[in-house]
C-alpha cells in the first residue's frame, strides 16, 4: 500500500538513506491521526503530555526520519530522528512539539509505563504471558497426552490429556506463542488500533469486509514499525497477526473452541472457572481456558452480545440470541442473577450436522428404523420427535429430513437456526424477537407458520412446538401438508396430554392427523452416555366409541442387549401398499433394500450430509442402479463425491419386485431380527 512512496532517512543508517516506504498518515481511520482532529490538539497540551500519536514499543534500535511525499503539505509527517518514539504531527506543530518532547529515554519509559499502569492492560499482559509462554502451563502434573486434534488451521491445534487420577479428560488448545518482543509489538498494535479503529465499522460490516479492514490497518502499522525499527520478518509477524485477528475478528480466548467442529456446546459458568465444552468425541470435557477476572469476563460477554446485535448490561442481564454464524447464545451479566459471575453458553450451529449414518453408528436407531424413516418421509407421514432437553430430537428431525425428495418444497420455522438441509427448494424461516417478547416488531412461530403455509410447502419443519403455532401445524397436517416438529415430552401419552391441554388445546380428532412419534432418551449403556430412540409409535386413529387414541408401536428399544425390537406391523406398509399397489412382501422387500443402503453407507463411512444426500438422490432416481452398485461393492471414493454412481454403466436389474434378493441379514442377527419374521409382541399402547 505504501509502495512507491518516498521518504528520507537519517539516524544510524546515515542521512538520506532510502528505506521501505512508510505510510504513517493514511486516513482518518488509520493508525495515526496527529495531523487531524483531537490528537493534534492534545499534542499542544503541555510538555508532559504524551502525544497521542504513533508510539513504537521501546525495543527498536535506530529511528528514522520519514518524509511522506504524497500527503498534503499540511499533514506532512515527520518521524523524529533522535529517539525510539516516532510520531506524526502536522507541520505547524512539529517544531513546537519537538521542543516539548521529553527525552527519548523518558518517552521510552513513559510509553511502556502507560501500557503497564492501566490495570486491565496489566492483567491482560500477564495473562497473555502466562498462556503463551509454556504450552503446558495450565495443566496439572501427571496428565497424559491422549490425542492431538488438527483443526484445519495451521495456527491452532488441540491436545487432549487424561488425568489418570481423576480419570478426567482435559481439552488443551495450543495457539502460537509469542516471545517477549512479539508481546510488546502486540501490545503496541492493540494500543494503536484502539486509537484508530473505527469500532462502528467493525461492528457493522460483514466478516470479509472486517478482515480486509483489519488487515489494512495492520499492514499500515507494521509497515511503519518495520521501517522504523526494522528486523521484523514475516515469520516473526505471523503469530502476532494471528493474535490480532483472534482478538478483533475471531472469538478471542474461545476461538479454537469455535473452530473445532467437534465442539458442540461451550459453557462458561463464571469467573475463574474453567470453560467446559461438549465434544462430539469426548462428551463433556474441561478446557484449560479460564476468564480470570470479572472485568475480563464481563467484557467478553458484552462483546458476544454485540456480535449478536444485542446488548447486555446490569439493567438487562439476561440474553437469548443468535450469533452471526447461527450459533445460539445464552448469557447472563454480572453477579446479580448468576452469583459466580457472568456466564455464557454457546450452542454451535452445525455446518456438518449429524446424519442418518451417524444416528445408526451411535446406535440411536437401527438400519431398519432408518429405512422406516426413509419410507415414512417419502410416503408423507407427519412426525413429532419427542424427548427431553438435548435428547437429540432436533438432530433426528434434521437427519430424517434428508430423505425428503430432492425437489419438494420445504419450509422450516425455528427460533434458533438448527435445521440444515442440502435441498435447494427450501425456505429457512427464523423468528425475530427479544427474550422478553411482546414487541410490535417481533415475529413469532405462529405468524411465521401462517405465512409459510400461504407459500404452499409440501414439507413443513417446525423447530419446537409449544404454543398456539401447534394448532396451526395440526391444521396444516389435516389439510395435507407433511409436518415435522420436535416437542418436549417423554412418551406418547404425555404428548397427547400436552396437545389436548392449554395452552395448546387441540381437539382429539385433529391429533389423528399425526402419523408417527419418535421418543428420544438419553441413557447409560455400559457406563456410557448414549442417545436412543426408545420407541417409534404410530398414531393409528381414534376408537369410535371410547374415543381412545389407537397407537401402534413399530419399534421399541430394549435395554437388555441394547437393541431394537420390531413390533411386527406398521400402518405405513398399508399406506404404501395402497399408494403403490404393492403387496406387503414387496413393501418389506423395499424396506430391506433401503436398510441395505444405510448399512452400506455405514460400512463405507458415508456420513457427511452432502454425501448421504447424494446417495439418496441417486436412489430416488434409480434405486436398482444404486442397489446393484453397492452389492458389487464397487470401490467408491466418497471424497470425489459419488461420481461413480453417475458414470458407471449399469446393467439394469429386472425390476425391484421380481429381483432375486438374497435373504436379508443384518450385521447383528441377534439384535435385529429380519423384518417379516417379527416377534409376536406387535402393537403398543
Ligand atoms: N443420536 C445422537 N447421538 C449423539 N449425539 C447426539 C445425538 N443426537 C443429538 N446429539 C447431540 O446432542 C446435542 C443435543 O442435540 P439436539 O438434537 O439439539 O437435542 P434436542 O433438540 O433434543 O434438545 C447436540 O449437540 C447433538 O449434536
Ligand atoms: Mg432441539
Amino acid at each position: 500500500m505504501a509502495e512507491g512512496k518516498k521518504e528520507k532517512r537519517t539516524g544510524d543508517g546515515g542521512p538520506s538513506e532510502k528505506v521501505p516506504a512508510v505510510n504513517v498518515m493514511k486516513s482518518s481511520t488509520g493508525p495515526v491521526h496527529a495531523a487531524k482532529g483531537k490528537s493534534s490538539d492534545k499534542d499542544q497540551e503541555g510538555p508532559d503530555t504524551m502525544p497521542r500519536t504513533l508510539q513504537f514499543p521501546p525495543d527498536g534500535t535506530g529511528m528514522t526520519a520519514v518524509e511522506r511525499t504524497e500527503e498534503p503539505s499540511s499533514s506532512k509527517v515527520i518521524v523524529n530522528t533522535d529517539g525510539p518514539v516516532a510520531e506524526a504531527v502536522p507541520l505547524d506543530l512539529e517544531k513546537e512539539n519537538r521542543s516539548k518532547r521529553p527525552s527519548p529515554v523518558k518517552r521510552f519509559g513513559d510509553s511502556l509505563r502507560s501500557i503497564l499502569t492501566k490495570p486491565e492492560r496489566e492483567v491482560h499482559l500477564r495473562k497473555v504471558a502466562k498462556r503463551m509462554d509454556d504450552p503446558k502451563k495450565d495443566l496439572e502434573e501427571g496428565v497424559e497426552l491422549m490425542e492431538s486434534l488438527e483443526l484445519g488451521d495451521k495456527n491452532v491445534k488441540v491436545d487432549i490429556y487424561l488425568n489418570p487420577v481423576t480419570n478426567e479428560y482435559i481439552y488443551h488448545p495450543i495457539e502460537p506463542t509469542l516471545g517477549p518482543r512479539q508481546k510488546k509489538i502486540l501490545e503496541f498494535i492493540r494500543e494503536t488500533l484502539s486509537q484508530s479503529l473505527n469500532y462502528d465499522r467493525m461492528a457493522m460490516e460483514g466478516l470479509q469486509e472486517k478482515e480486509r479492514f483489519l488487515k489494512n490497518e495492520l499492514d499500515i502499522i507494521l509497515q511503519d514499525y518495520r521501517s522504523v525499527v526494522g528486523g521484523v520478518t514475516t515469520e516473526f509477524m505471523e503469530p502476532i497477526r494471528y493474535h490480532v485477528w483472534r482478538e478483533y475478528i475471531g472469538y478471542g480466548k474461545i476461538q479454537c473452541l469455535m473452530k473445532d467442529q467437534g465442539v458442540e456446546d461451550i459453557s462458561c459458568d463464571g469467573t475463574g472457572i474453567p470453560v467446559f465444552v461438549y465434544h462430539r468425541n469426548f462428551g463433556s470435557i474441561r478446557t484449560t481456558i479460564k476468564f480470570e477476572s470479572d472485568d475480563e469476563l464481563e467484557g467478553f460477554v458484552v462483546s458476544l452480545a454485540q456480535r449478536a446485535g444485542k446488548t447486555i448490561s446490569v439493567a438487562h442481564p439476561i440474553l437469548d440470541s443468535t450469533l452471526p454464524e447461527g450459533h445460539r447464545l445464552n448469557a447472563t451479566f454480572g453477579r446479580e442473577v448468576t452469583t459466580r459471575g457472568s456466564s455464557f453458553t454457546i450452542r454451535k450451529f452445525k455446518e456438518d450436522p449429524l446424519t442418518i449414518t451417524d444416528l445408526v453408528k451411535f446406535g440411536t436407531i437401527s438400519p431398519q428404523m432408518a429405512a422406516h424413516f426413509w419410507l415414512a418421509v417419502q410416503y408423507g407421514d407427519s412426525m413429532i420427535f419427542a424427548g427431553g432437553t438435548a435428547s437429540g430430537k432436533t438432530a433426528t428431525m434434521n437427519a430424517t429430513s434428508i430423505f425428503i425428495p430432492t425437489s419438494a418444497k420445504i419450509i422450516s420455522i425455528e427460533d434458533t437456526r438448527e435445521v440444515n438441509l442440502p435441498h435447494q427448494n427450501w425456505i429457512a424461516g427464523l423468528t425475530r424477537g427479544s427474550a422478553e417478547g411482546g414487541r410490535e416488531t417481533d415475529i413469532d412461530m405462529y405468524q411465521l407458520l401462517r405465512a409459510a403455509l400461504r407459500q404452499r410447502p409440501e414439507y413443513v419443519l417446525v423447530g419446537e412446538v409449544r404454543g398456539k403455532e401447534t394448532m396451526t401445524m395440526f391444521q396444516a397436517m389435516a389439510t395435507g401438508h407433511i409436518t415435522y416438529s420436535t416437542m418436549h415430552a417423554d412418551s406418547v401419552k404425555s404428548i397427547v396430554y400436552r396437545l389436548e391441554n392449554p395452552p395448546i388445546s387441540i381437539p382429539r380428532v385433529l391429533i389423528q392427523a399425526l402419523n408417527l412419534v419418535a421418543i428420544h432418551n438419553q441413557l447409560r449403556v455400559k457406563g456410557m452416555r448414549v442417545r436412543r430412540i426408545t420407541e417409534l409409535v404410530e398414531i393409528v386413529g381414534i376408537e369410535p366409541t371410547s374415543l381412545e387414541i389407537i397407537t401402534n408401536r413399530v419399534y421399541r428399544w430394549e435395554g437388555n442387549g441394547d437393541h431394537f425390537v420390531f413390533g411386527g406391523h406398521s400402518n405405513l406398509y398399508e399406506k404404501i401398499m395402497d399408494m403403490e399397489d404393492m403387496t406387503r412382501d414387496e413393501v418389506i422387500h423395499e424396506l430391506n433394500r433401503r436398510s441395505e443402503v444405510i448399512e452400506w453407507m455405514l460400512k463405507n463411512d458415508v456420513r457427511k450430509f452432502t454425501d448421504v444426500s447424494k446417495v439418496i438422490v441417486e436412489y430416488y432416481e434409480d434405486s436398482d442402479k444404486v442397489i446393484k452398485l453397492i452389492r458389487e461393492n464397487r470401490d467408491i471414493d466418497i471424497k470425489k463425491g459419488l461420481r461413480l454412481f453417475d458414470n458407471a454403466p449399469v446393467e439394469k436389474l429386472p425390476s425391484a419386485s421380481k429381483e432375486a434378493l438374497p435373504p436379508y441379514t443384518t450385521a447383528d442377527k441377534s439384535s435385529q431380527p429380519p423384518i417379516g419374521q417379527a416377534p409376536p409382541n406387535a402393537g403398543g399402547g
